[in-house]
């Protein structure tokens, strides 16, 4: 039997302005000043995305799919789950991995899907809906908001994978994790993909790699901001930055004023002005001791069914339950 796929837009164009005049205009207002990730995902932000997580010095990717190729049968036992859902789903590629194994069970009944990205999204389902023949459902909305809005069939796996809740600060770390907690069911199982320690050689690469594509793409959201705010920011005027923060224990990403200049943002009717050398910070990337992962999942009420690294430790895949 063929199912269908439903897409549901919980962001309208609206709400996408309203949030974008708020994150702009608090985020730039502040020192430092920041923008959050978010307006990196349009439909070229997730295709440059795609091409950084190929990448030879992008071990992250690689080292989850390594860790979901040996474990993913386990996992799928353990969570018991007849539903995947994936949170910032994108291409939904490493998925596949999970997807099968859950298939192979003959347990998969429910595929649901959120992203920011409704081109990227509306592909992933149909490519989804094709392969496993089974409902997908995917939803167009901002896991900051959107998770208790999902649709809940079934038992559910929630996958939140590429080392995405390393990308929220602390505080909205927990606020996170403790909202997936209160989504979740009784019998649901969560699966976080987590970033580690280790050389910042290493770390500064995967951030800023030799083609540049992770500099487009951090520029990218001066072209997001441009198109959705009728702000004037020429990427050309920015470079890309990574740098290491050890105090916070993550990589931050951003972009530098080349020159003193004043950038206009129309739907604000505001005027930013920039000093040479100013940075904008547009990322964090955590990288996490492997103990403080089952701490904070602990902190949100998510209890710890099992833990898989790859062989060099780079990257942790935690299953928990509440
Ligand atoms: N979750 C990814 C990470 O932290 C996101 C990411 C990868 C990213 N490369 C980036 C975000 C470059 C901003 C800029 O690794």
């Amino acid at each position: 039997m063929t199912s269908p796929f439903t897409v549901e837009v919980l962001v309208s164009d609206t709400d996408r302005l309203r949030a974008a005049e708020q994150d702009v205009r608090r985020g730039l207002a502040e020192r430092p000043r920041s923008i959050p990730p978010v307006w990196f995902y349009d439909e070229t932000g997730s295709l440059l995305f795609d091409r950084i997580t190929r990448l030879p010095e992008y071990y992250l990717t690689r080292c989850e799919r390594a860790i979901l190729e040996a474990r993913s049968e386990e996992i799928a036992a353990a969570s018991g789950a007849d539903t995947l859902v994936e949170i910032g789903s994108g291409t939904s590629e490493k998925t596949l991995l999970l997807l099968d194994a859950m298939a192979d069970r003959g347990s998969l009944r429910h595929i649901v899907l959120l992203d920011i990205s409704e081109e990227i999204l509306r592909k992933a389902a149909a490519e989804l809906q094709a392969r496993y023949r089974v409902e997908v459902h995917a939803v167009v909305g901002d896991l900051r908001r959107d998770l208790v809005r999902l649709p809940r069939p079934g038992r559910q796996l929630w996958a939140f994978l590429g080392s995405t809740i390393g990308n929220f600060e602390p505080a909205s770390r927990a606020e996170l994790l403790a909202q997936f907690r209160r989504a979740m069911g009784p019998g649901d199982t969560f699966l976080l993909g987590t970033d580690l320690r280790k050389a910042t050689d290493r770390l500064l690469a995967a951030y800023d790699d030799a083609e540049g594509v992770t500099a487009r793409f951090n520029l990218n959201v001066l072209e997001v901001l441009d198109a959705t705010l009728g702000a004037d920011f020429d990427p050309g005027r920015f470079e890309h930055r990574a740098v290491w923060n050890p105090d916070g224990g993550w990589i931050e990403m951003r972009l530098r004023s080349k020159e003193d200049q004043q950038v206009k943002v129309a739907a604000l009717d505001m005027v930013i002005h920039l000093a040479r050398g100013e940075e904008i910070l547009t990322e964090i990337s955590t990288k996490f001791q492997p103990d403080a992962v089952p701490a904070e999942l602990g902190r949100a009420g998510l209890g710890v069914r099992g833990a898989w690294s790859d062989d060099d430790g780079d990257f942790l895949l935690t299953l928990a339950a509440p």
